[in-house]
Formats: C-alpha cells, structure tokens, sequence
C-alpha cells in the first residue's frame, strides 16, 4: 500500500501548482509519509520524464500508451517515472480525454507481463500520466522548468512527436530552448514518419532539425523494424554466420521478395495517402529497412552500432537507384472514385497515385551482383501478409529418381529461406527454412510453433522447412519504446541511412509522376493481372494490355494463331491472358466494321462469364475504344425486370455501359417487360427485338459473343428443347434454364447466331472441362444434346477462347 503512495507522490510533485490548498497540504502529509515508507533507497532512483507530444490522438491511443505502459512494468523497479500526455487543447478538455483513453485503451490484456501484479501497475501508471497543454513556446519552458526541479536526479528525456511532421522544426526548437536536461541526464526525441516526400525534402527537414537536436538525440521509429519477424532476421544470420554465410551471396541465391500486402484499401485517409502513394508509404521505409537487415555485411563486432550503421549506410550506397524499367505499379480500381468523394475532386479529375508497386533493387558489391531484391507491395490485394523471400538457386540436375525425399536437392522444392515479418493472428511461423538447406541454428530460447505440418506455404507443406518462432510476442511499437528507453539506436532510422535510401527511391517516383498505372480489380478479382517478372535489370508485367488501336493494320486479328479447336482458332492462356487477347480482337474487329459499313454491332451474353471482359473493357479500353459507333445487342435475357439482379442487361449496364460513353440509342436491350408482363406471349417482344435487329446492316452481327454452360449450352439454347428445331425465328422465347430457378427466357436463335460475321465461345474455369473435353473430339456435333456445337457460320469465322483452367 505504501509503496504505491510512494510512487503516486513522487510522481505528481511536478503538478503542485495546480492543487488548491488543502490538496497541497495532502500531499505534503502523503509526502512525508511515504518517503518514511519507502525509505531513502527508492526517493533516490533516477527520474525519467516521458512526454508524448498528440498524447490524446489515435497513434497514442492505439499503441503509445499501452507502450509506455509495458515499458513502466518492465523498468520502474530501478527507475521514477512521469509520464506527460500533451496536446494543444486546454487541461479542461485534455484531462479527461486522456483518462478516458487510459481506462478504455492501456489493459494488463494487452500486457506483456499480465502476471497477478498486473492490475495494481496498472493503477499506479494511470495515477503517475498527467496532461500538459503544449501550445506555445512558454508552454514548453513551463513544463520543462516543473520537471526539471531534480535535474540531478534526471536520468532521461524522452519527447515522442505523435504530430504532423511539419511541427517537429518548431517542438525541437521549443526542446533546444529550455527543455535539454541540465544534470547530464540524456534527452532522446521520437519522430514518427514521413520523413519527407523525397531526397530534397528529406533533406529539408534534416537541416530544420540539426541546428536543435543532435543525432544521437533523434530517433526516427519505423515501427516495422520492432516487428518480430523483422527483427529476428539479424539474430538469424547470426547464429548462421559459419553455415550459412557462404551459402548469402549472389553465387547461390537467386532473388529475394521483400513483400507487403494488405486487404484493406485507402478510404478514409485518402488525403494522406494521395500525397504519399504505396512507393512512399511503405517501400522507402519500411521495405527497404528490410533489405538492408538481409543484404548488409554482418558486424564483426556485433555489440558495436557504429559497425552496423556504417554498414548499413555502405549498403545502402552501393544500392543503384531504381529506374522506371526497374519497377511497375498500379492502382485499385476505385481509387479514384474514392478519392474524388473524399476530397471533393470533380469528375474530370485524375490522380496517378499508385496503391501497388513493385520494384527491384540492385546491388553493386561482389556479394550481391545481378541478384534482385525484389520490393512490393499493395493496398487492397487478396490477403494481408508480409514476408521475405530468399530463394536459392537450384543447379542439381538429377539423374534417376532415386532418393526424391524433401531432404534431397533434386526434390522439386525451391530452396528458400523464409521470414514472415507480417504475420496477422502469427498464422505462420516466423522462420522457415527449407529441408534441403544446411539445418539452421537459432537462440535456444526460440522454439518450434505448434502449427499444422500440412499447412501450405508457397504451395509447400510446411513439414518440408525446418521452423521456429521466437518466444517474444509483444507489438512493434512496444518493442520500440523499449529500445529507445535502452538507447538502441540501431533499432532507428539514422539520417544518414535515410538519405541514401530516398536517393534510391527519388529517381522513379520522379519519372513516374506522370505514368498512368495500371488498374486492378482488387481482392481476390485481381487474379494474376499483377503478376509480374524480373529478367536482367527489368521488371515487368506478365499480361500485357494490347497496344493502342492501328487503323491501317487490322487485316490480320490475330498474328499468331497456332492452336486450334474444332478446326477452329482456339485463344488460350490463363484467364486474364485470354481476357485481355478478346478484348483486343473486339478492338479490332470494332475498327474494321466501323471502317467497312459506319458501325459496329456486338451481342453480348449474361451470365458469370463475360463479367470480367466487361470490367476489362470498361477500365483498360475506355479511352481507345470506339464506343459511338458501337451498337449493343442481347444474345439472351432472363424474364425479369432491368433492375432484377438476375438481369443480364443490368450486368451488362452495371459493368460496363455505365461507364462508358455509348450513345443510348445504341444500347438494344431485349424487351422482356411489355405491356402484359414480362415476356408475355401477347406482347410478341421476339417480333419486336427481331424487328429491331434490322437495323444491323445486312441483318448480320458483326460479333456474337456466346458463353458455354457446363452442360454444352449457349445463349438460352439449352439441350433437348423445342427450339432447336424451328430454324426461321430470329429470336424465340425458351424455358430452358431452371438452374437459377429464373425459367423463362428470351434468346437469339441458331438462325440470328449463324448468320454473323464472327462468334467468338468464351470458356471459363474447371467447371467446363468435361464439357470441353466432349467437344474436342471434333466429331461431337449433335446440338440437340450439345447445342453449342449447333454454332456453325454461313460465312463468318467463330473462336474459341478458352483458358487454361477449362482447357486442360
Ligand atoms: C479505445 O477504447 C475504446 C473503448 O473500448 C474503443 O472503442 C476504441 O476503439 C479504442 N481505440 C483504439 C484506437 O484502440
Ligand atoms: C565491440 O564494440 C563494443 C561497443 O562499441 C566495444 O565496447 C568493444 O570493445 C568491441 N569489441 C571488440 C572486440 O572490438
Ligand atoms: C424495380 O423497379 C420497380 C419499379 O420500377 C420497383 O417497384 C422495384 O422495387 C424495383 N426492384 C428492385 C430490386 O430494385
């Protein structure tokens, strides 16, 4: 009990000033008392004064506090501490929001050390954090004069600027003024990023900090550098120093992925991010720190930080800058969208700022020549993960099947070194090592996690590494103020290291200023459209989009067609491939209708299918595609209402049509809700659509794109029906699909379809693979049973295109 009072009053001396008399005289009583309690052993401990500058915001309120909160339980045994929350609003308002976030935000659950003490710590470090208005230059001698009574006593300083960076020159000069400690004690002062937008401003913001605070007072947190995995890489090399040291070099490692990916997007900070972009955001800082802890050389001291830094820095300088062939970049769908809402952007306004990029780093040292450090990272990809990847180079050449056991070279395993640095939920170990590498070393304190061996990593099983976790778990920032309190520099980002890094980084963010990026869809509809390879000094795309639309050379739509189905041109490819070469022949095929007879009119089919030709047509064709002279016709459309979801013209309209600028009077929806009801017999809208279909010159569809059902059908053509057989309608009610429970349908027939002048039979995913497999025995031809095999052109040509996943 006494000891707690001990604390308590020790703590609150720099806080008479604002006790009433009779509180005063409190204290003085609980003074006396407890220095008589605690005798002189602890009045004697040295003082540490932390003041969080934005201790009321959400970065405190997050992590700081609960930070300082584990960092009192894990020292105030040797130390005294006051801990000051500071913002610029009165004490009225900011004591008790700053209650307030200590009793909801800083637990003994979020301890590490949630041992039985727990709860009475916890009490005394909410007793001992006061709040400060920190507004003006004398608001900051104020201060500093209250907690610098003792200076002899003073054992530590610490500032943490939880602000926006354009206040740190004014804190450090307000801190160099009167706030240095006068007894000797040390002052460090915590600067959280952006460090700057680029090499210049970086700079800009060193020389503002420089005339106040010296570097060794300056920690700049990258809190990734406290993530576990991030800082178990160096103890790693460590302990491998003899086995793996001649395996950490360009001879036999391959490449290294340093990657970041996360799920959630950037909506709700757009006004930050827009400034910064994914290259800024994450990849300067966090990504690149990363890199140096793989590719540095080892300390030969490994106690000595001015060692690492130079060797850090030394690194960083033989880093050659990144090119703009050297990277890629995107941006997510939407982003534009959002970020027009969110600033109050007009519809014509543009923002090129990427949310993914990937880039490669190259090294000019004997150790790492031509070997890529592979750098990426995205914002609303499919899952959230960060690791690094050190892939070894895989040169057995195996000659029987002997011994194929995951511990022989010629297993088909990369070789690979793994660390998980982003590890939600710590879902995977932190370290893996594969089998056929030499059996790694760790600290014995690391042990190995109680995880599924059949879980999957890189598509192999986990029980083909050798893995451990360390024991710690606590989070980053905690780790940070931890080493911070210690004077672990080496766990911060020095200005030098800083510079060199923006001096890698500022050449492509110049030369992509005004580069479009590429669109992506996001989650998991990204499929492989980021995909990329690194080959030499380059790093590109794998799918690429078509080129820019030539009028004068459209004779051949394909220039290289080899394969063939059904006798056929058949496209394939993965799916995005497949999309992506459709998309070009539409284009192409666009260009020549137009060209030929003033006009293009295409068929489009419902369905999951097409989706994803829509959406590429909508984001990577919408300025070069002639969409005024495109004419949209429906090759079906379920008996429903335009605003059913089961619509395909609303998919249609939804995916596409709204996006782009086609006339309306181009648009020919099928008229399945008449007068009667939707597709009523009375309302004759088959005659109605048939009618209107005249309008196409020479009453032949330039393209009509066809989707195939796993059961062979197309359009709304489905097997065994009536409709087969009558050849003289152009377009016919059906009730053949009852799989979406949605009967009735309106379809243009065999007649319309094998008029046209191109189909093309878009195939889609392992579910068609039987159906695929029955059809390429090009004798199949029974459309009743298989009515896409009714498809047969007058005069036009039909493709397939069919991707890898239905084809093999
Ligand atoms: C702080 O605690 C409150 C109450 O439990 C909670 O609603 C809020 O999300 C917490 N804030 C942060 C930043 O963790
Ligand atoms: C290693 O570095 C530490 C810290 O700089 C120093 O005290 C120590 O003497 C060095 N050891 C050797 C063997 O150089
Ligand atoms: C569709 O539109 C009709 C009126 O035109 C309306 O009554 C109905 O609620 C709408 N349905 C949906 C799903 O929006």
């Amino acid at each position: 009990m006494f000891h707690y009072l001990c604390l308590a009053v020790t703590m609150k001396a720099p806080n008479l000033r604002m006790c009433t008399t009779s509180c005063f005289l409190l204290v003085i009583i609980l003074s006396s008392l407890s220095l008589q309690a605690c005798g002189s052993q602890k009045a004697n401990r040295p003082t540490v004064n932390v003041i969080i500058v934005g201790g009321t915001g959400d970065l405190a309120k997050k992590y700081l506090w609960q930070g300082f909160f584990n960092l009192y339980q894990e020292q105030n045994d040797g130390f005294t501490f006051s801990f000051i929350g500071a913002a610029r609003m009165a004490a009225t308002e900011g004591d008790g929001q700053l209650a307030k976030i200590l009793q909801d935000n800083v637990s003994c659950a979020k301890s590490v050390r949630p041992d039985e003490n727990c709860e009475a710590k916890l009490t005394e470090y909410r007793s001992i954090v006061t709040y400060r208005k920190l507004k003006t230059a004398s608001d900051y001698a104020d201060l500093c004069r209250d907690i610098g009574q003792d200076a002899a006593k003073e054992h530590g300083r610490l500032f943490y600027l939880s602000v926006p960076p354009f206040a740190y020159a004014g804190i450090a000069e307000s801190i160099a003024r009167g706030c240095r400690p006068s007894g000797g004690g040390w002052l460090r002062v915590v600067l959280e990023k952006p460090f700057g937008r680029d090499y210049s401003s970086a700079q800009d913001l060193a020389k503002k900090l420089s005339p106040y605070l010296r570097e060794e007072e300056i920690y700049r947190i990258d809190h990734y550098l406290g993530k576990i995995g991030v800082e178990s890489i160096l103890p790693f090399r460590l302990f491998n120093q003899d086995t793996h040291k001649k395996l950490w070099d360009g001879e036999h490692i391959e490449r290294v992925e340093i990657v970041m990916k996360e799920k959630i997007d950037s909506k709700g900070r757009l006004e930050f991010y827009d400034e910064y972009g994914v290259i800024r955001d994450v990849m300067q800082n966090h990504l690149t720190e990363i890199f140096t802890l793989v590719a540095m050389e080892l300390p030969r001291n490994i106690t000595s930080r001015a060692e690492f830094l130079d060797n850090k820095i030394r690194l960083l300088e033989q880093t050659r800058p990144v090119n703009a062939e050297q990277a890629v970049i995107a941006q997510y769908n939407g982003y534009v969208d959002q970020w027009r809402e969110e600033l109050g952007k007009d519809q014509s306004e543009e923002t090129l700022v990427p949310t993914f990029a990937a880039g490669s780093l190259f090294v000019k040292n004997p150790r790492w020549s031509d070997v890529p450090f592979v750098l990426m990272a995205g914002k609303k990809l499919d899952e959230r993960v960060g690791y690094v990847r050190v892939i070894f180079r895989d040169d057995a050449i195996c000659v029987t099947n002997a011994g194929s056991g995951s511990q022989n070279k010629c297993a088909k395993n990369r070789q690979q070194v793994i660390f998980f640095t982003g590890n939600p939920g710590l879902k995977y170990p932190t370290i893996l090592v594969s089998k056929q590498l030499p059996k790694p070393q760790v600290p014995p304190s690391w042990s190995i996690p109680d995880t599924d061996p059949n879980m999957e990593i890189f598509n192999e099983k986990l029980s083909n590494f050798y893995y451990f976790s360390p024991p710690k778990d606590q989070d980053a920032y905690t780790s940070l103020i931890s080493a911070c309190f210690k004077g672990d520099q080496q766990k911060f980002v020095g200005s030098r290291d800083l510079m060199a890094s923006w001096n890698i980084w500022t050449p492509l963010l110049k030369s992509i200023e005004n580069q479009k990026p590429r669109i992506y869809e996001g989650g998991d509809d990204t499929g492989s459209w980021l995909d990329f390879k690194v080959k030499g000094q380059t790093l590109s795309y794998i799918h690429q989009l078509g080129n820019a639309f030539d009028y004068q050379n459209v004779g051949s739509t394909f220039t290289s067609i080899s394969d063939q189905f059904r006798s056929q041109p058949l496209i394939t490819g993965e799916k995005e491939s497949v999309i992506t070469q459709l998309a070009q022949h539409l284009f192409n095929i666009a260009g020549q209708a137009i060209r030929e007879r003033g006009s293009f009119h295409i068929a489009l089919p419902g369905g999951s299918t097409p989706k994803s030709l829509f959406t590429h047509l909508a984001i990577r064709m919408s300025n070069r595609f002639p969409w005024h002279d495109t004419h949209f016709w429906m090759v079906d459309e379920r008996c429903v209402p335009f605003n059913h979801t089961a619509s395909n013209f609303k998919q249609l309209h939804d995916s596409l049509l709204k996006y782009v600028p086609v006339p309306y009077l181009n648009i020919h929806p099928m008229p399945v809700k008449l007068a009667s009801g939707l597709c009523a017999a009375a309302d004759r809208g088959t005659n109605t659509y048939a009618s209107d279909l005249t309008l196409v010159p020479e009453g032949r569809l330039d393209y009509i794109l066809l989707g195939m059902g796993s059961d062979g059908h197309v359009a709304s053509i489905f097997p065994n029906h009536k409709i087969m057989t009558d050849t003289t309608a152009e377009v016919a009610l059906t009730d053949g699909g009852p799989q979406d429970g949605i009967p009735h349908r309106m379809t243009l027939t065999f007649a319309t379809i094998n008029k046209a002048r191109h189909v093309g039979v878009l195939i889609l995913g392992r579910a068609k693979r039987g159906m695929v497999s029955v059809l390429s025995s090009e004798g199949v031809v029974n459309p009743l049973r298989y009515p896409v095999t009714g498809v047969r052109l007058e005069q036009g040509e039909q493709y397939w295109y069919i991707d890898h996943d239905a084809l093999l």
